[in-house]
């Protein structure tokens, strides 16, 4: 994407004044904050702007003749509009408003597939996606007799892209697979995958929940068909996503859910569809979600992005150097293009007693399978414990998990 001039310089200290909850205590111990992939906290622009919303603006969208009714139908396609800009989607009516990854991947699987999949047809996945980007599909093969095929990964956690491109045949209907795992970190060579599956005009959908917040996405330049993220993990709320569709499809897809806005003309024999975004976004959406989700944009596009990636791939080397450094623990995902994600294993201890410790120290790790059963089964391991990094983390944080595990090593072994 082009780069503006009037970008603010990153500086990781300002970044973090932004944070009001970078300033509390954990368990009398300062808040070390390392758990922002599973949902990243929110700069006080964006929480004002949900207060100011709530205080002066609210009202039901689409519907009414009257001010506030207008006035917040105005904010809620003006965020559409930001967001479009953010991935550089090429129509506003391509980004559809979900409640977060989950539900646009579940759209897909169930308005792609109810239309394009019949028995025998294959849809790819990897071993490494989260739950969200599985059973929607494994739900939808149920329904309709297709078949899941798994693109296997190797120890370091990458993609096979060999067996990849072996397995796309004609019944392949569409790849799902994650940009960014969650768990291992790996950034996948999504324009290969993009351009190996379109040589064939097989639709891909990227599960971008664990990219946006590391770096920018231009869904043009790109060339995916869909692309799925959470608004929390993006420094915006919960409980809002987007599903960006190329307009082609969304057009050939039956609506997701029924219901107000998402119609054109109901009666008892018939009804038809209104158009594109609002065929899929039945119902009153979260209009606050949708226009905080645009202020969260508004927050990171502020920075250059090259010295988000720089100065995260900066923690990420010193933290993956100062843990491998400590005795007996080994990194899960050494994938050689990672986003800011380590899962780590403490031989010997398990990695729910690891995070207790730390949480003793006021320290936010995730322990557990992530959310990525088969991929934890691939490694032969109940789960791991994770430090995801965003912006607002700095060296001083890596130093404090370090000093923890260390403790916890003390402790357990
Ligand atoms: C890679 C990935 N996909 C999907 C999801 C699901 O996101 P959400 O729970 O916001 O729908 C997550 C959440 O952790 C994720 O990391």
């Amino acid at each position: 994407m082009s780069k503006t001039t009037a970008k603010k310089v990153f500086d990781v200290a300002q970044a973090r004044k932004e944070f009001p909850i970078l300033e509390r205590t954990v368990n009398g111990h300062p808040l070390i904050y390392l758990d922002s992939g599973a949902s990243a906290q929110k700069p006080q622009s964006v929480i004002d702007c949900i207060a100011r919303y709530y205080r002066e603006q609210h009202a039901n969208i689409h519907r009414g003749v009257h001010h506030l009714s207008q006035q917040a139908t105005q904010a809620y396609e003006d965020a559409r509009e930001k967001i479009r800009q953010f991935i550089n989607a090429e129509h506003a009516h391509e980004v559809l408003f979900t409640k977060g990854t989950t539900d646009g991947i579940n759209l897909v699987a169930a308005a792609f597939g109810r239309k394009f999949l019949a028995a025998g047809d294959q849809i790819i996945i990897s071993t490494m996606e989260h739950h969200s980007n599985i059973v929607p599909w494994q739900m939808i093969c149920e329904q309709t007799g297709a078949m899941l095929k798994i693109i296997p990964i190797n120890k370091r956690g990458e993609l096979l892209m060999d067996e990849y491109e072996s397995m796309l045949n004609d019944r392949t209907k569409l790849i799902a697979v994650a940009h960014v795992s969650n768990s291992l970190g790996t950034i996948n060579p999504v324009e290969d995958i993009i351009k190996l599956a379109h040589q064939r005009d097989i639709p891909v959908l990227l599960d971008g929940a664990q990219a946006v917040p590391h770096k920018r996405v231009d869904v043009q330049a790109l060339n995916v068909d869909f692309f799925a993220f959470s608004g929390h993990k993006l420094f915006g709320p919960t409980g809002v996503g987007i599903l960006y569709g190329k307009q082609a499809l969304l057009n050939d897809m039956p609506p997701y859910q029924g219901g107000g806005d998402m119609i054109e003309r109901v009666t008892f024999e018939k009804t038809t569809y209104n158009t594109l975004p609002h065929k899929f976004e039945a119902g009153t959406p979260n209009i606050v979600g949708g226009i905080g989700l645009g202020a969260a944009v508004d927050f990171v596009s502020q920075y250059d992005e090259q010295e988000i990636v720089a100065h995260e791939q900066n923690i990420l080397a010193y933290a993956t150097k100062k843990l491998t450094d400590i005795d007996g623990v080994k990194i899960v995902g050494t994938a050689a293009n990672k986003a800011s994600v380590i899962s780590f294993l403490l031989d010997g201890t398990h990695p729910f007693d690891v995070g207790t410790i730390l949480d003793q120290l006021g320290i936010a790790v995730r322990t557990g399978h992530h959310c990525t059963q088969p991929l934890m089964d691939f490694y032969g391991i109940p789960g791991t414990a994770r430090a995801s990094f965003a912006l607002y983390n700095n060296r001083a944080d890596v130093d404090a998990l370090v000093a923890g595990v260390r403790r916890a090593a003390a402790m357990l072994l």
